[in-house]
């Protein structure tokens, strides 16, 4: 928290914050009720409305999404967002249970189906539909991990080879260890502001010009395809509807590769590239920094990480540092639109959101 208030271009006094929205799980059970109070503590601020906001690992862009839905409605022009999880303390078995909590209980977790499982289906039935996908999977990993050596807050600081990648041990068919997002700790924070106050704290501010949010069945056999998420492309629609700019003119996104098969059906169900084609798109370099649309430059949910209710709001942190030019080594040139998507479990909830460095 002391972090994120100094980081305000021009200070931020906690007594001007209005509201606080929390994201998080609660992973392993602590302090499931009543969390965000400690937020508004730990802000200074006792007294403060806060509230936790839960939609398992899409947390993070709910909590923005309403945050944003305060300011844009009049009811507040100051409210801070808050996204965090502490994964790493608890034995392993607990572990495993807590992360299986946001599937589906009745068909999946008691038939011992993981996310990594789920998942694992997903990048099965995709090959199955569009041919060999390994080569497309390991390039994810390879980006993701290169991105995030250049990433001094990543979880992972190290780059992986294709071979590595290839030929790691198997985690759950087809998917190998670096097709999988690490078990990480993690926080972060965004100011959000009404923009006749925007400029107090700041001459280089970030539009939030975009939100949508969508929903699906929670377990995949309700689904209508192993091969879609239809809750991002819910999302992404509803975004999109009113926003100053169309998908063709997304400059970089941020988006939620789980594993790797999510990044290769996020830039599908986004409307980016067409059914089948994101493995190509990858292949083609077109992903990376410096490519024609570059995905997850802080390393993604692989290696920057992904504690659970910090990762929609990390992603826009990230959206933020580049618009600005502020993302260091791994800055995008010139990026001035930006996306965002955040996924929830397998894919029954979806929060997307589009940022511009002008309000039109
Ligand atoms: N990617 C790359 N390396 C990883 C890694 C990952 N996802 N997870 C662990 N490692 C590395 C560790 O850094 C460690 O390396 P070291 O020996 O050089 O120190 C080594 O692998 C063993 O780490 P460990 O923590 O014992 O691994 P694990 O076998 O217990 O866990 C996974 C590996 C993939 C099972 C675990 O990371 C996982 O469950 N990931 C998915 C999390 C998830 O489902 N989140 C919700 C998504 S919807």
């Amino acid at each position: 928290m002391e972090r994120a208030l100094a980081s305000v271009d021009r200070g931020l006094d906690p007594e001007r914050v209005e509201e606080l929205y929390l994201a998080t799980l609660g992973f392993s059970g602590w302090q499931l009720g009543n969390s965000s109070a400690i937020a508004v503590e730990e802000l200074g601020r006792p007294g403060l409305p806060s509230v936790r906001v839960e939609n398992a690992c899409a947390s993070g862009g709910y909590a923005l999404r309403m945050a944003v839905d305060a300011v844009a409605s009049g009811r507040r022009d100051l409210v801070l967002v808050v996204g965090v999880e502490k994964m790493t303390d608890v034995s392993n078995a607990r572990r495993r249970y807590w992360l299986g909590v946001s599937g589906d209980t009745e068909w999946e977790r008691l038939a011992g189906l993981t996310f990594a499982g789920v998942y694992g289906l997903m990048a099965a039935r995709y090959a199955a539909e569009y041919g060999p996908v390994r080569e497309a999977l390991s390039e994810v990993a390879v980006k993701n991990h290169a991105n995030g050596a250049l990433n001094p807050n990543a979880h992972f600081q190290k780059g992986v080879s294709r071979e590595q990648a290839t030929n790691a041990p198997t985690v759950a068919a087809p998917l190998g260890l670096y097709d999988c997002c690490p078990v990480s700790d993690g926080a972060a924070a965004l100011l959000v502001a009404a923009p006749s106050v925007a400029h107090e704290y700041t001459d280089s501010p970030v539009y939030v010009v975009g939100s949508g949010a969508g929903s699906d069945a929670l377990a995949i056999q309700a689904r209508a395809s192993m091969t879609r998420i239809d809750a991002s492309r819910r999302a992404a629609d509803e975004a999109f509807r009113r926003a100053p700019f169309d998908r063709k003119q997304v400059q970089l996104l941020e988006v939620h590769d789980c594993f790797t098969i999510a990044e290769l059906l996020a830039l599908e169900d986004l409307g980016m590239t067409p059914r089948g084609t994101a493995g190509r798109l990858t292949l083609s370099g077109a992903t990376r920094i410096g490519g024609r649309l570059p995905v997850n430059p802080d390393g993604g949910l692989k290696a920057k990480g992904h504690p659970i209710g910090a990762t929609g709001v990390s992603q826009a942190y990230e959206v933020f540092l580049q618009l600005r030019g502020q993302a260091g080594a791994r800055q995008v040139g010139g990026a001035e639109r930006a996306l965002t998507h955040n996924v929830g479990g397998s894919g029954a909830s979806a929060a997307v959101h589009l940022f511009s460095v002008s309000a039109t």
